[in-house]
């Protein structure tokens, strides 16, 4: 079976630039807090009504096949990876597929729903169908635009702040030289902690209970069929944002990580020395920053972009992975190494030789 290679890259971020300081207007927050905690000095908004995950997905796209040097009508099949949809379904896969103008080809379109890992989850998949020779073009996306959805009073200020718009794809092709391309990918998941960084309404599951009996995100009140997956009360007690339990997702964070970039390492037989860059999902450059250390890496060998993007959860390592690229920090024939972790909890990995 023949690797699969990343023949081209591309990246969209919206031009309108929010910083700290604006954030700070609608809830209580400050620039300070926001860069200590997280690192992040400014992120980028879609423009409403205008822009959607799938339009920034679409240009991203249309960017990586550029680079890949095909034509969309190449393309042979296409994962699309978010947490932030245009539409709660269909997914955003066949509606990229209908903004690049290739619906007519009718190939197949699968969407991921890892959150902070669909990237990498996906690059696996698109990994397996291109060594398998099911497809030797295959188009995978991550986009986010975060700030359709977000609570920009002081009440969600701990998740708002974080999050960001933007758009990354790759074109993964077949390689011929069995040393080049992607080596190995790792994939992992905890769903006991499932609810430690999730949104959960609107949904199916029609309210938990609490240990006491006590309702708890919007149950309906009366036996009348429906009204689970959207009810007054969810929209009067306002649980339609994204919780997260910020210590929790750190404390896991910062194990998973180190430990999921080993797994890769090990199975290849490199060490974290021999990595020319890693490219974390881009979660809290706290979060990076700790990773490191523990790898013991330089900061030639880390590539952190969440300063100015903010964390754009199933776009972070493409976009960082393709900025990473523009400025030379990889070359042909490095140890590329990308990791992420998130919601789930979900972690993964891959090692590439570019
Ligand atoms: N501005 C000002 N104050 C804030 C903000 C904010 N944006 N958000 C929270 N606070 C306050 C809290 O209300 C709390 O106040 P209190 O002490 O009066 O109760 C105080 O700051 C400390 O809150 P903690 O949650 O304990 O703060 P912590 O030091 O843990 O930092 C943070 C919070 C940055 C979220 C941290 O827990 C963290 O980095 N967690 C990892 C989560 C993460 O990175 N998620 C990324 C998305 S998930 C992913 O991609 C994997």
């Amino acid at each position: 079976m023949l690797n699969a290679k990343i023949a081209g890259i591309g990246y969209y971020v919206p031009e309108k630039k929010v910083s700290n300081e604006e954030l700070a207007q609608y809830m209580d927050t400050s620039d300070e807090w926001i860069q200590e905690r997280t690192g992040i000095k400014e992120r980028r908004y879609a423009e409403k009504h205008k822009e959607t995950t799938s339009t920034m997905g679409a240009t991203a796209a249309e960017r990586a096949i550029e680079n890949a040097g095909i034509s969309k009508d190449d393309v042979d099949f296409i994962i699309f990876a978010t947490l932030s949809p245009d539409y709660y379904f269909p997914g955003c896969g066949v509606l990229a597929q209908r903004e690049l103008g290739i619906s007519g080809n009718e190939i197949g379109a699968l969407d991921i729903r890892n959150q902070c890992s669909g990237f990498v989850y996906g690059l696996s998949v698109a990994n397996n169908f291109v060594k398998t020779g099911q497809y030797k073009n295959v188009l995978l996306i991550g986009s986010e635009m975060h700030s359709m959805g977000l609570d920009f009073s002081t009440e969600g200020r701990d998740v708002t702040v974080i999050f960001g718009d933007g758009a990354g794809a790759v074109v993964l092709q077949p390689e011929e030289d069995p040393q080049k391309g992607i080596l190995t990918t790792h994939l992992h998941s905890d769903g006991r902690a499932a609810e430690e960084l999730a949104m959960i309404v609107p949904g199916s599951h029609g309210g938990h209970h609490e240990a006491n009996g006590t309702e708890k995100y919007g149950f309906p009140s009366d036996n009348m069929p429906g009204e689970i997956f959207l009810s007054q009360k969810i929209l009067d007690d306002g649980l339609i944002y994204p919780f997260m339990n910020g210590p929790a997702v750190f404390k896991k964070a910062v194990r998973k990580f180190p430990e999921v970039i080993m797994e890769a390492l090990n199975k290849t037989g490199y060490t974290a020395k021999d990595i020319d860059m890693l490219i974390p999902h881009q979660a809290n450059l706290r979060i990076a920053e700790f990773v490191q250390g523990v790898l013991d890496l330089n900061n030639d060998q880390v590539h952190n972009n969440i300063q100015k993007y903010g964390n754009t959860t199933a776009a972070s390592v493409p976009i960082a992975l393709a900025e990473a690229i523009e400025l030379g920090k990889v070359k042909e024939g490095d140890l590329v190494c990308l990791a992420a972790f998130g919601s789930g909890f979900t972690w993964a990995s891959a090692l590439i030789r570019w």
